[in-house]
């Protein structure tokens, strides 16, 4: 079967790089977003950006599956790091993703456990991170990459206490607001999935950053990235 890549960025600045350059270039609106179908580095992709949240990031990697039959869903985006070996900068592949919000103790459940689900965690591709790793190692070089957990909610983590609260239970390696989702769905539709998450702040109330610059920054890394990986599909 021949591969269908879809791409969510969360960043401006990066989808309009892939958007540039793409080749073969489709423009659809659907469900108050815009898709974009083409070919990037010679590879069949559609690419979106899906705004924030698990809805929005659920419904945008299923509508990707239904109306442009993608085989695989590559995610990118900003995290807040909890582990201190992890820094503004760096780069964290989910090797898998859980919901810290999910909560069913009432009816017995563990934390974070979807009820009546077979899984706790949601896999990601293995196949597609060690790729993703490769393509980091070759265009960003200086740049430290982490493999481990990624958990997500409806929730901007910025105080100590929730975010000590979300390590003591899930222990994961950076929080953000989409990847559990857009994994959960991709579990789903039995499709690969990989979550690139670039680090903005500390998931606390330590000293802001200058966003604007890291924003760009991280834009720029990830959109060579994924377009590095495209030529290895
Ligand atoms: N995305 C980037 N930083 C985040 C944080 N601290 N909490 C949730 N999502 C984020």
């Amino acid at each position: 079967m021949s591969r269908k890549i879809g791409i969510i960025g969360a960043m401006e600045l990066e989808v309009e790089k892939l958007i540039e350059a793409m080749d073969d270039k489709k423009e659809i609106e659907y469900a108050k977003r815009t898709f974009y179908e083409g070919k990037l580095e010679g590879t069949d992709v559609v690419l979106a950006r899906c705004g924030v949240g698990k809805v929005n990031a659920g419904v945008t990697v299923q509508m990707m599956v239904d109306k442009f039959g993608i085989t695989e869903i590559i995610n990118t985006g900003v995290a807040g790091s909890l582990n201190e070996k992890i820094d503004i900068g760096d780069i964290v592949l989910a090797t898998n993703a859980v919901y810290h919000d999910m909560e069913a103790i009432a009816f017995g459940y563990e934390r974070g456990q979807v009820p009546q689900m077979d899984v706790f965690e949601f896999p990601t591709s293995k196949k597609l991170v060690d790729c993703a790793e490769a393509a980091c190692k070759k265009v960003n070089p200086d740049i430290k990459v982490f493999k481990g957990r990624i958990a997500s909610g409806d929730q901007f983590i910025a105080d100590k206490d929730t975010k000590n609260n979300i390590k003591k239970y899930f222990d994961p390696l950076c929080v953000e607001m989409e990847g559990a989702a857009m994994a959960h769905v991709a579990y789903l539709n039995d499709i690969g999935c990989l979550i690139i998450r670039a680090i903005s702040d500390k998931a606390d109330d330590s000293a802001e950053m200058d966003y604007p610059t890291f924003e760009r920054k991280a834009a720029i890394h990830c959109a060579g990235m994924v377009r590095e990986m495209m030529k290895n599909m």
